[in-house]
């Protein structure tokens, strides 16, 4: 089922429409089933209802560990490269990997964790988080990764949204310079949720912490009281695998469900085929495993194939911005898959971060997580890989579950910033406004998917019904992705960023409604209205107008204040880039906010304000444009 060359591509697609349920039959075969589906595929995107492999059982761990252990145990499933340099990396073999899992799914067992149940995992990027996502796995249980610069409330809404009995977490996190609590960020969080029975503490930092006898214990204590024997969980193909939440355009994050045959399936098929993944070739996939980058292409999808997946804790610019070099020089690195954002901050250093190190090891390169702008991918193709790696832009998202268009690498022919083909399986269309597929080349619409797909989403976590509402309503009988996106002459995709109210800050997605819920819970603020603006290193910054009860005396120091709570209520990910004072908003006469004008202000572009003559007040258009930042 690998695909080598354009024409096999070509094939494999053309079969992939024409019967999908025997491609996907085909490429499911090569997994380990406990007991085979009955039937491939059952689906509706009207509920929306999508069944795949249908009656199968299997655990996903049997095919991302065991079924290794005869002829890779001594092989390198992860390498873990530390925050600092000079400190030793870790190389897990699968062997070790496969005890490791098991023994600390005992530990959940212990405390009582059963399949179904949900577990909150809360980590730094160690190895640890790899073994407890896995371990959640082979005992069915659901877990729910929650990434390490999130708020003590933002893990509080999570843990309550799922009704989480455990937490898993460490102490401390290093990041760079930065020693980052955990667990005390746990502690505040927990003061808010009533579900969690236990919380396992991994040690890190061994920075104090309060340990509460009866709920909180330490990982390296309980591991050491447990079997390294653990059967798999026999699980439905259609049993929850995780949850993950993700932002949207209204109300707080959803928990998007992806469940186990399916999901284990494409995550593996992508991971093989887009990377031209070859036996013994080392992955450094730069993602946090809190996003699902990190699920899909550090964990799951390598895993599944048996590569060696390398893990890093830090970050790109410490100890300098010729950190992920010295990595790939280090450990060989093969294949790095990165973000825009990463690659554009790292060329603002200069090359001599790149010159002293031998990249010589690197054969593809990849992108993800916003749209990749011409100089980044020049740069990243000329310097990085010296105009001799593919470099492939893969476009998708957390609904999704893997890429859905890319080049394969070496395969397709490139075309920079552009995502160019879908994938054997993805049945993509453009529409208009009305939902009318616009047809032929050379034309831009909003992006949907009209045939469904292994990895896809299955529903939103305790809500179906905002599931179908967000993907499946807009244009009935499509999911839509509420992405827009243009396909040229030769029938190639260039992704152009977001139709709705979600901003991609350093690839990072972000919903204004979250960042507006958040200021205005600010002391003195009456109202505001976030956009996303052009920003050269995160793709995009937050931009907020902000009115307030009384004008500021420090607009400085308020605007701090603001930050502060953001902070507090979301993470440092949301603090915004920009707060513009203003005495009201554009708002039409039904008292919508007219956000078309605050982004024009926001991007610079006051002269092209286009009609305002529907605003309740036009008045203040004026206002906000004197007072840009
Ligand atoms: C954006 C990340 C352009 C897009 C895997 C999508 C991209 C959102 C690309 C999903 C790309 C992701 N080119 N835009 N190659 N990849 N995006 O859920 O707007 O964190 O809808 O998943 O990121 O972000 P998410």
């Amino acid at each position: 089922m690998n695909i080598t060359t354009f024409e096999e591509y070509q094939t494999a697609y053309a079969q992939s429409v024409s019967d999908p349920e025997g491609f996907w039959a085909e490429v499911a075969q090569q997994f380990v089933w406990k007991k085979p589906w009955k039937k491939v595929l059952e689906w509706n995107f009207t509920e929306p209802s999508v069944k795949w492999f249908v009656g199968g059982k299997m655990n996903i761990t049997e095919n991302a560990l065991d079924r290794h252990l005869a002829d890779k145990a001594d092989h390198p499933a992860i390498i873990w490269e530390p925050n600092e340099p000079d400190d030793q990396p870790v190389t897990i073999t699968y062997s070790m990997l496969h005890t490791r899992v098991c023994r600390f799914a005992n530990v959940l067992k212990k405390y009582g964790v059963k399949k179904g149940d949900r577990v909150c995992i809360y980590l730094p990027m160690v190895p640890e988080l790899a073994i407890a996502v896995l371990a959640c796995a082979r005992i069915g249980a659901v877990h729910s990764v929650v990434f390490g610069g999130f708020s003590a409330q933002s893990i509080a809404d999570r843990i309550n949204d799922a009704g989480c009995t455990m937490v898993i977490t460490s102490d401390g996190a290093y990041r760079g310079a930065k020693v980052i609590p955990m667990k005390s960020t746990v502690d505040d969080a927990l003061e808010k949720c009533s579900t969690v029975k236990n919380v396992i503490v991994m040690t890190r930092t061994r920075t104090p912490i309060s340990m509460l006898k009866g709920r909180d214990h330490w990982w390296e204590e309980e591991v050491k009281h447990v079997d390294a024997i653990c059967p798999a969980e026999e699980m439905d193909a259609e049993d929850t695998l995780f949850i993950l939440y993700t932002s949207g355009s209204t109300g707080k994050p959803k928990g998007v469900v992806h469940t186990c045959g399916g999901y284990m399936v494409y995550a593996a098929y992508t991971f093989s085929n887009v990377f031209q993944y070859q036996p013994g070739e080392i992955h450094f996939c730069t993602a946090d495993i809190g996003w699902i980058t990190g699920h899909s292409y550090i964990v799951y999808g390598p895993l599944c194939e048996g590569a060696t997946s390398l893990m890093f804790e830090g970050v790109p610019t410490y100890p300098d911005a010729g950190r992920f070099w010295e990595i790939v020089e280090k450990h060989k690195v093969n294949i790095l898959y990165t973000a825009p954002t990463a690659i554009r901050s790292l060329m603002s250093f200069g090359l001599q971060y790149v010159k002293d190190h031998d990249l010589s090891s690197l054969t593809k390169l990849g992108s993800v997580g916003e749209p990749i702008n011409e100089e980044a991918w020049q740069w990243m193709k000329h310097n990085i890989g010296k105009n001799n790696c593919p470099l492939i832009d893969t476009w998708w998202q957390t609904e999704t579950g893997g890429i859905m268009i890319t080049p394969i690498a070496g395969v397709t022919p490139e075309k920079p910033t552009y995502a160019t083909l879908p994938l054997p399986g993805i049945q993509p269309l453009l529409v208009d406004e009305h939902g009318n597929e616009i047809e032929g080349n050379g034309v831009s619409g909003n992006l949907c998917i009209k045939f469904p797909w292994p990895g896809m989403i299955r529903t939103t976590y305790g809500d179906h019904e905002r599931c179908k509402q967000t993907y499946f309503s807009t244009y009935p009988g499509l999911y839509f992705t509420g992405d827009g996106c243009l396909r040229d002459e030769d029938g190639y995709y260039r992704i152009t960023g977001r139709v709705d109210d979600v901003i991609n800050v350093s690839g990072h997605r972000i919903g204004t409604a979250e960042v507006e819920n958040a200021i205005n819970m600010h002391l003195g603020v009456v109202e505001s209205a976030v956009v996303g603006y052009p920003h050269d290193i995160k793709g995009q910054g937050i931009y907020a107008y902000v009115i307030t009860e009384h004008k500021p005396d420090d607009p400085e120091m308020f605007r701090k204040d603001i930050a502060v709570t953001v902070t507090r209520v979301i993470g440092p990910i949301a603090r915004p880039d920009k707060i513009q004072f203003v005495s009201g908003l554009p708002k039409t006469r039904s008292g919508k906010i007219m956000r078309r004008i605050l982004r024009k202000v926001a991007e610079g572009e006051t002269s092209s304000l286009g009609d305002t003559s529907t605003l309740l007040d036009p008045t203040i258009v004026d206002e906000i444009k004197d007072g840009a930042l």
